[in-house]
């Protein structure tokens, strides 16, 4: 829905020609972690890729009216965008529409630069089909991204997917509706985008596709230490700044989990030929192994901003913001195996990756259900995953869903992990 229409000024940059051609970019969830890293990704492009006018024509927050007003007053004073504002949440739309720095802006009304504040999830649909957009990134958290990354497919866009969700709940559906547009899904999480780049330049079928995962705050942890853990020790992850649903994910380790179902769908691969290594310095970010027995790795910084311009500029690669590995220094790449009895969230992936079907919705939504009941302090750490295999085992499972099944499937699961994680205590 229109809120209202906001004029930014037009200032000119004079690093770069400005006569590049324009790549349009849509950032769903601008005020999240990926949101603002993809930020700062474009706005290094804009000034400094001598091919392309990188423009954020449209971005995205829920409820952070703070976040996304910084990000409209610096794209706008650059000229880099944007065009569209979206808030998901309306309450957060009327009071961005009530700020005065809205209302001052609107004195430049008569500048043909407009940018229009609109609200709602139609709204980020309506983005993510729009023929101005080139490239969207979608990365809000949850099932809450689905409808607008399947937009941006169904309109033939290029999509950086960081909302892996997208992909465990509707994996099967998005590969039939990826072979049917010309959209492409460039990989954002950097487990997938270390894949990518392995087996980007090579005929070979890859024999297993190894996810690293740094093992999350808890990677030694007894058993008995996650059962009397706190949100805050859940959320004190060693090496990644995440959003908090993913920092949870991470210290249970269903992050890989999902990463697994993910790459059972975004590379085509059997759950079987998936295998999970921890690395606890998130360097190498992932490895595909061949038939000869040669593993490559792809490795940097952990650092999304990488991950992120890639997913941009595919196949080009230009100078990023994020730092470069330090080799004046010793260094230690550690590869442990996984440990499957203490984190059982993994069992529960390659069951789901295996299952396909309405498993991965139900799983998802009863993940993020029992997360938000972690963080809300009303179950145990460990009732998390738990739940979600219980919630597992309570569905009628179907083997090709439609969307509207799998969406109701989300609902049902997420009253079903309420009701299960109740009767835990
Ligand atoms: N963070 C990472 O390093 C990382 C790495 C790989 C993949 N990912 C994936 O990327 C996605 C985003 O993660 P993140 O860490 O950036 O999360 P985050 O920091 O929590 O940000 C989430 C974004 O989604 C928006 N949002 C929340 N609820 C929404 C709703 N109901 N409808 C629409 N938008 C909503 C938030 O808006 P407000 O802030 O305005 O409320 C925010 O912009 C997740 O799927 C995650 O698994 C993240």
């Amino acid at each position: 829905m229109d809120v209202s229409e906001i004029a930014t000024e037009n200032h000119q940059t004079a690093a770069v020609p400005n006569d590049r051609p324009t790549k349009n970019v849509a950032v769903l969830g601008a005020t999240g972690s990926i949101g603002t890293a993809t930020v700062d990704v474009l706005e290094n492009l804009h000034r400094l890729d001598p091919q392309f006018g990188w423009r954020l024509w449209a971005v995205s927050g829920h409820r952070n009216v703070d976040c996304l007003l910084d990000i409209f007053n610096r794209a706008s004073a650059g000229d880099w965008g944007p065009r569209r504002v979206v808030f998901s949440d309306a309450e957060a739309a009327a009071e961005c529409n009530a700020r005065e720095r809205f209302s001052t802006s609107q004195q430049h009304h008569e500048h043909a630069n407009t940018c229009q504040l609109l609200f709602g999830d139609e709204a980020l649909v309506d983005v993510a089909r729009s023929p101005e957009v080139d490239v969207l990134v979608a990365a809000i958290v949850g099932r809450a991204g689905l409808e607008s990354t399947i937009a941006a497919i169904e309109s033939g866009k290029r999509v950086g997917l960081a909302n892996k969700e997208t992909l465990v709940v509707a994996g099967d559906l998005v590969r039939k509706k990826l072979a049917n547009s010309d959209a492409k899904i460039l990989p954002v999480d950097s487990e997938h985008s270390a894949i990518f780049q392995c087996i980007a330049n090579t005929n070979a079928e890859p024999k297993k596709l190894i996810l690293t995962a740094s093992g999350g705050p808890f990677r030694s942890a007894t058993k008995e230490q996650m059962h009397e853990a706190t949100p805050k020790d859940a959320l004190a992850h060693p090496t990644w700044q995440m959003g908090p649903k993913i920092s949870i994910d991470s210290a249970t380790m269903m992050n890989k989990a999902l990463e697994i179902i993910e790459a059972r769908w975004l590379f085509d691969v059997p759950a079987e030929r998936i295998d999970v290594a921890v690395h606890p310095q998130s360097i190498i970010h992932s490895m595909v192994e061949f038939d000869d027995g040669s593993v490559l790795s792809q490795m940097s910084p952990p650092d999304m901003r990488m991950p992120i311009q890639y997913a941009l500029t595919y196949p080009r690669r230009l100078p990023c913001p994020a730092p470069e590995l330090d080799l004046s220094q010793p260094m230690d790449l550690t590869l442990l195996p996984a440990d499957l009895d203490r984190f059982p969230a993994l069992k529960l992936g390659f069951e789901v990756a295996a299952c396909g079907g309405t498993a991965g919705a139900v799983v998802n939504a009863a993940n993020e259900v029992a997360v938000q009941l972690f963080l809300d302090e009303k179950i145990r750490f460990t009732q998390i995953v738990p739940t979600c295999q219980k919630v597992l085992e309570n569905h009628t499972f179907e083997s090709s869903p439609t969307l509207s099944r799998l969406l109701e499937l989300d609902r049902w699961a997420r009253e079903e992990a309420c009701r299960c994680a109740d009767m835990d205590g």
